[in-house]
């Protein structure tokens, strides 16, 4: 079971002028019995789906037969998506893939696929993946809630036409579609085509998507276990259905969150996770925060950091800089590797204090350092503890943030899903490229 301490966030760690305060609990509890009714009519409204479609027992019928087949048929996954259809998996896959997944031989990786998630539209990078792989061996798994989205559009359209090319006219069941039942350009085009596609329930946003088929397909074809990812969320759901702030952990989260930047000047959020296959996490939180709660004027910027690698890049700024920022560190109890050889053995003198350390050693002292030090001077912070990095405590993460974050938007009376703020940029793309 994920741990969060919110020790550090608390005034009694980091004064009342810049913690959560008994001063505050009044605010906070009158504030979370409104927002609690809020996010309860979100789920009866299906707004927030993602709480309960965890639950439904059917939703990863389907996703492992096909799955299944494409591991044996294939030696790479491409996924060409962005935002929210592109990062939750990106998190999974760096959190749960043996590191260098793609590096490892067939062997290593127990006969499943190479992953590769094409989330952004750099001609070098598109067109050198293209020239890498044996395209007649690649799945390409196209995901997109809207099938309106010009980056997966213009990739779909280029990947479609060297299919036709190098498959003929079997090309069909070189890809896989993700996205809405009904609307867009590509559901139409799945099922005139007869390409395996899967629906993305109407009311489910991109990032919070993560645990539809969205990411458990492409998840699942690199054999991530996905009934682990689904316990998870659904157990963390399960516990944070309580109304009472204090008895609720994603509650607790977004409710300080939103407080200590409504009330004492944090507008930013850093989450700064501890471990390499964390890394993603921080990414995948930054879009889920950023784009459901900046909003008329509203919202905390987020930001993101890694440990240790950022205490040698942006720690003096947080240590010493403007106290403008509530931090979150991510912390994984114990490692998959263990110790296996990572120890230190012999160290010289000065070093002595390393000797018999292995390195999730260290990490996770510097990052109790870290956070005690931001601590001492006054900066609040929270540090969320993963016992192991599996898939169930991934889910687990992935369920609290969502709770959180949508909870912050009810605090902030905004709709936490919905982007009206990205559409001006896209009309704008699409007049310029029409005019050329
Ligand atoms: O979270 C969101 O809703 C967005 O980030 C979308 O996921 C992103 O814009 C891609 O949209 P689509 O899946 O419709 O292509």
């Amino acid at each position: 079971m994920l741990r969060v301490d919110f020790t550090n966030i608390m005034s009694s760690s980091v004064s009342d002028q810049h913690g959560i305060a008994e001063a505050d609990a009044a605010d906070l509890a009158s504030k979370t019995t409104k927002a609690h009714a809020v996010f309860s009519r979100w789920r009866e409204s299906k707004d927030a789906i993602f709480f309960d479609m965890v639950s439904d027992s059917q939703i990863a019928a389907g996703i492992m037969e096909e799955a299944h087949r494409t591991s044996e048929d294939f030696e790479n996954v491409v996924v060409l998506g962005i935002g929210g259809s592109a990062l939750g998996l990106r998190c999974a896959a760096q959190a749960l893939l043996l590191p260098f997944w793609n590096l490892r031989d067939d062997k290593a990786r127990s006969h499943r696929p190479r992953l590769f998630v094409m989330d952004n539209i750099d001609p070098d990078s598109f067109s050198a993946l293209l020239a890498e792989l044996d395209i007649k061996r690649t799945r390409f798994v196209v995901i997109s809630k809207s099938g309106k989205t010009t980056e997966t559009a213009a990739q779909f359209f280029i990947v479609l036409e060297k299919l036709r090319k190098a498959v003929g006219g079997s090309w069909q069941k070189n890809m896989a579609i993700i996205t809405d039942p009904k609307d867009g350009d590509l559901r139409p085009f799945a099922n005139k085509e007869g390409v395996v596609s899967f629906p993305i329930h109407p009311k489910l946003g991109g990032r919070y998507s993560v645990l539809s088929a969205v990411g458990l397909f492409p998840a699942a074809c690199v054999g991530i276990d996905i009934g682990g990812l689904l316990s998870g969320a659904k157990a963390m759901a399960k516990r944070c259905g309580e109304p009472d702030m204090e008895r609720n952990i994603a509650y607790r989260i977004g409710g300080y969150h939103h407080h200590l930047e409504r009330t004492k000047g944090k507008s930013i959020s850093v989450m700064m996770p501890y471990s390499d296959g964390l890394s993603v996490a921080s990414e995948w939180y930054a879009q889920l925060w950023a784009e459901s709660l900046g909003k008329g004027g509203l919202g905390q910027t987020p930001v993101k950091a890694l440990g240790t690698t950022d205490q040698h890049s942006q720690v003096q700024l947080y240590m010493d800089g403007p106290n403008d920022k509530v931090f979150t560190f991510l912390r994984v109890e114990s490692f998959r590797s263990g110790a296996r050889d990572t120890t230190v053995g012999s160290p010289s003198d000065h070093f002595g204090y390393l000797k018999g350390k292995g390195l999730g050693e260290i990490l996770n002292a510097e990052q109790e350092a870290t956070a005690g030090a931001l601590a001492q001077a006054k900066r609040p912070n929270i540090t969320v503890s993963f016992p192991t990095l599996d898939a169930h405590h991934l889910g687990e993460f992935f369920m609290l943030y969502e709770i959180s974050t949508a909870f912050a938007g009810a605090l902030y009376g905004i709709n936490p899903f919905d982007q009206p703020g990205v559409e001006l940029g896209k009309k704008l793309t699409r007049e310029i490229l029409s005019k050329g």
